[in-house]
This record gives C-alpha cells, structure tokens and sequence, in this order.
C-alpha cells in the first residue's frame, strides 16, 4: 500500500480581502499559490495536513477564510492542528460549530485505512514553546493503548528528546511524556511545524518531519530573535511499507 500526502504548515491567514499594510508577506495569496500547485503537481494526494498557526491572529473571519478555501479548492480529506498562533474559542467556533475553548485532538483513520491519525494540540506554553495538557496526555494513553495500526503523529511544536530549552526554545516543552506514552507503538511518521523551516530527525526511533511555512520561513539568532525570509514550501510525502519518502516543496 502506497498512501500520498502533502504536509503544509503555518500557513498564517488573514481574513479574505484582508489589508496588508505593513505585513511583509500576503500569507493568503502564498497559500492560495499553494493549493493551485497541488492540483497541477499532486493531483494524486490522498489527504493533505495542516500542522498549525492557521491563522495569524486568531481570528473567526482567517477561519472562515481558510474553510471557504478549503470548501471551494480542495476536495480531499483535510486534517487540521492549531498552533500557538491559533484561537481555539474562534477555531470551535467555525470549524466544528461549537462555543467552547477546548483543545482540538483527535484520532482518525487515514484514507485507505491502513494508518490512523492522532493529531494533539500543544497550544502555547510561552512565546515559543508548546505543551501537551494532562487531558491530552491521559486521552493519548487510553486511545493509543487500541490503536494496532501505524500511526502518524502530527502537532505543531516539534518534539525532541535530550535537545537543552536553553539552546533551543522552538520545541515541545513535555516532548518525553509523549516519546513515554507511544514508544511500543508504530509511529511512522511525526508532522510538525512551527519552525517554518524543513527538518527531519528523530525522535528516539520515530522519524519526524517539519514543513516549511506556506507564507515566509525564519531564521533563528542564537538570542531566540527571529528574521522571517522568502523561504517558503511543503512536504510532499510517500509512505510505503512503514517507510516515509519526503519531498520538498519550494515555491
Ligand atoms: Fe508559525
Ligand atoms: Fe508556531
């Protein structure tokens, strides 16, 4: 079984019509960009990811935005995570019509249905790190311990293990409490983002993958300060017999 999937991350939107002004990059018209080329150049995706900071500034009209899109361009199976830059209260509000500020997670069986999807909303621990909440952590236990399928992990701080969060902020603030809970399981692959750069390594034997951001990429000063650059793409992956082929995507 072969299963094509394109991973974007931090796709960052505004409300359609929205006034750039003295925002650098229109991120709406970059993404719009995005989703022509999967029509000319991955028309054989199965589903596409979404690995957080959705929207810019959390608000309900980059949602809607962002799911009239989606509605209109794109018409495969869509997994979605929020990021730091999210609004959960906005998101609910929008995508699963609801009033709560709830985290958004879940599980699903991918298209074909030989993996499954686990995506965990790690929210915002402090301006750069992320955090799996205990609800989350105790959900990933009792959902992970009935899952016999591989699974693909995605959220939106990248996990590491043993990396100091002082030489490295940009990361998951309890990444060995996850590594803890799915080391017997068959993770084939960690989608990540946040970092708006393409990265992989691993995390203890899990391979993990970062996206580069659809709207502008950052470089990281050794004092955490950030310049943000044009270097902007996607992950265009294959995964085959366990294993994950990734493609990346400049534009
Ligand atoms: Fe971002
Ligand atoms: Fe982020």
């Amino acid at each position: 079984m072969e299963l094509k999937f394109i991973h974007m991350s931090d796709i960052h939107l505004f409300a359609k019509n929205y006034e750039y002004g003295d925002v650098q990059y229109n991120t709406n018209d970059l993404f719009e960009a995005a989703v022509e080329k999967f029509h000319t150049n991955h028309d054989d995706a199965d589903f596409l990811l979404i690995s957080g900071d959705l929207v810019d500034n959390g608000s309900v009209e980059g949602y809607e935005y962002l799911k009239s899109t989606l509605e209109n361009r794109w018409h495969k199976p869509v997994y979605l995570c929020l990021g730091n830059h999210d609004n959960r209260e906005n998101f609910n509000k929008v995508f699963l019509e609801k009033n709560s500020n709830s985290p958004y997670y879940y599980m699903k069986p991918l298209p074909l249905g030989e993996t499954c999807l686990i995506t965990l909303d790690s929210g915002k621990f402090n301006p750069w790190m992320g955090i799996i909440d205990c609800e989350q952590l105790k959900w990933l236990e009792e959902t992970a311990a009935n899952i016999d399928l591989p699974i693909i992990l995605m959220l939106h701080h990248p996990p590491f293990l043993g990396v100091d969060m002082d030489s490295f902020k940009f990361q998951l603030n309890n990444s060995q409490d996850i590594y803890d809970i799915l080391k017997c399981k068959n993770i084939v692959a960690i989608c990540s983002g946040h970092v708006h750069g393409a990265y992989s390594y691993r995390l203890g034997q899990f391979p993990v993958f970062t996206a580069e951001g659809t709207g502008f990429g950052l470089n990281f000063a050794k004092d955490h300060s950030t310049i943000a650059t044009d270097e902007r793409g996607y992950n265009f992956c294959i995964l085959n017999e366990g294993n994950v082929l990734i493609k990346r995507i400049r534009f």
